[in-house]
């Protein structure tokens, strides 16, 4: 058997080994370059774009840009300006503090800006653009607060279904690829809603990307995205991923809060509830008293209110016995009812319904009077819907979960749900009973002056239906 000492080793290395740097630096003497080697670079970030760019907080005077670079980004800013070609101003990124392992997220708050105007933008790290310098990387700034304009909102209802294992992947691309071929040629939005239960199944960070970022990059580039919670948004990341103007930036009256908010946009006053993380039963709450305070304060000519849950529904979740939406009906409706709340925009339930002018109906089914509860005869449909200002003017309620999946007849559905609630319109083509509809699609909400339209698109691109209301030209 042969023997070889690790002395032996040892010579061989030494005998092959080149002095250290840095005995050659600290004693005077030029270091030898190494014949064959390469000198290592400088240590530098490798800028990668993971997320977005995507629009928040949006307000007459200012935006915020959001994106998202995995490692360690360095000199993360904006730059914008009236074309790609002459990006002339330049806003610094912040870095938002979140628990998203491995990635940093920035957020660019830009101010000052002219109402009603279209800019171009980029995002860059170590100077290096990312994103943007082109014709598809712009955002434009909300029109004067209280001046009618012609806006166009798309609210998607429970879209976050975009994952592997739901079984239904596509369906949210369906409905969304509906709603582009719908839109074509009819003009810009002016913002995106998101009516909760925005990335099945917890609202994680993982599953908002196959969700909703990996969904709607086209639109979230250069369209604004307003958030709302709902009861899918089971984990905080919600809070991380969206940037909401919880101090008035745009306008109502500061939440104090990133659960709840509201803003202005041209005549409309938008305000978004959480009735899933944050309290809402107790008048007291927090919550409910800014509710109070904010629609109190709100001088637009329309206050369109968010929320993920509806108080009526006859689809997945019948309203007469779930115990959570008759809370909503007795507890929320009313509050938005005293204050001439005229349009509630709702999904939870993945159908579409949509009701008459009401205002008044908090019981049951059974309870609801025709006669006293609508405040307009018509569904809105041949004829507008016409109302007027201030306190039980009447209020529309839509439910559009239908972004993400609909909802089959369920035969074994112990309350017989038969899309047949007596408060909810007639649909010429609608399931069931016919006051809904079992398909996949998406809401449009126009409003021009004192004229609201609201049309639901299927994922053919087809209108279910399309409703107008109008208001007199009272103010009080
Ligand atoms: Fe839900």
């Amino acid at each position: 058997m042969i023997t070889i000492r690790r002395d032996f080793f040892r010579s061989i290395a030494a005998a092959f080994t080149w002095p250290a740097a840095d005995a050659a630096a600290t004693d005077g003497r030029p270091a030898r370059s190494r014949p064959g080697t390469t000198l290592a670079a400088p240590k530098e970030a490798t800028p990668d774009l993971r997320r977005g760019p995507y629009l928040q907080a949006q307000g007459p005077d200012r935006i915020v840009v959001r994106w998202r670079t995995a490692g360690t980004a360095r000199g993360c800013r904006l730059r914008y300006g009236d074309s790609p070609d002459a990006l002339d101003r330049v806003v610094p990124a912040r870095l938002v503090p979140t628990a998203f392992k491995g990635f940093e997220d920035w957020a660019a708050v830009v101010e000052g800006l002219e109402p009603s105007r279209t800019y171009y933008y980029a995002v860059e790290a170590s100077k290096v653009i990312l994103a943007g310098a082109d014709e598809g990387h712009t955002f434009r700034t909300a029109p004067p607060r209280g001046r009618p304009a012609a806006v166009r909102f798309w609210a998607l209802g429970d879209c976050g279904t975009n994952r592997v294992d739901t079984g239904n992947p596509g369906k949210a691309v369906a409905a969304r690829n509906g709603f582009r071929k719908f839109n074509r040629g009819r003009g810009p939005l002016d913002g995106i809603l998101l009516l909760g239960d925005n990335a099945y199944s917890h609202g994680t960070d993982a599953q908002y990307q196959t969700a909703l970022f990996s969904v709607y990059p086209d639109e979230l580039r250069s369209i604004p995205v307003w958030p709302c919670i709902g009861n899918h948004e089971l984990t905080d990341d919600y809070f991380g991923i969206f940037t909401v103007p919880e101090r008035a930036e745009a306008g109502g009256v500061p939440s104090g809060c990133p659960n709840y908010y509201s803003f202005d946009y041209a005549n409309i006053h938008f305000t978004v509830l959480d009735l899933w993380k944050a309290e809402w039963r107790d008048p007291d709450a927090p919550q409910r008293r800014w509710l109070e305070r904010d629609l109190a304060a709100a001088r637009g000519d329309w206050l369109v209110v968010v929320n993920h849950f509806p108080p009526y529904c006859d689809g997945k979740y019948e309203s007469d016995h779930n115990g959570y939406l008759v809370e909503i009906r007795e507890k929320i409706l009313p509050v938005l009812e005293a204050h001439g709340v005229d349009l509630l925009l709702t999904g939870h339930d993945h159908t579409y319904q949509r009701s008459y002018l009401l205002d008044g109906h908090h019981g049951a089914r059974e309870t609801f009077d025709p006669a006293r509860h609508r405040k307009d005869a018509g569904d809105g449909r041949s004829a507008p819907l016409v109302k007027g200002h201030g306190p039980h003017s009447g209020l529309v309620v839509v439910v559009t979960g239908t972004a993400g999946g609909e909802q089959p007849a369920n035969p074994a559905d112990p309350h017989g749900t038969r899309l047949a609630h007596p408060a909810m319109v007639k649909l010429p083509h609608g399931d069931q009973e016919g006051r809904g509809m079992r398909r996949l699609g998406t809401f449009l909400l126009e409003v021009e002056g004192l004229t609201l339209h609201g049309t639901q698109v299927d994922h053919h691109g087809e209108e279910v239906d399309r409703f107008t209301l109008v208001k007199r030209r009272y103010r009080p």
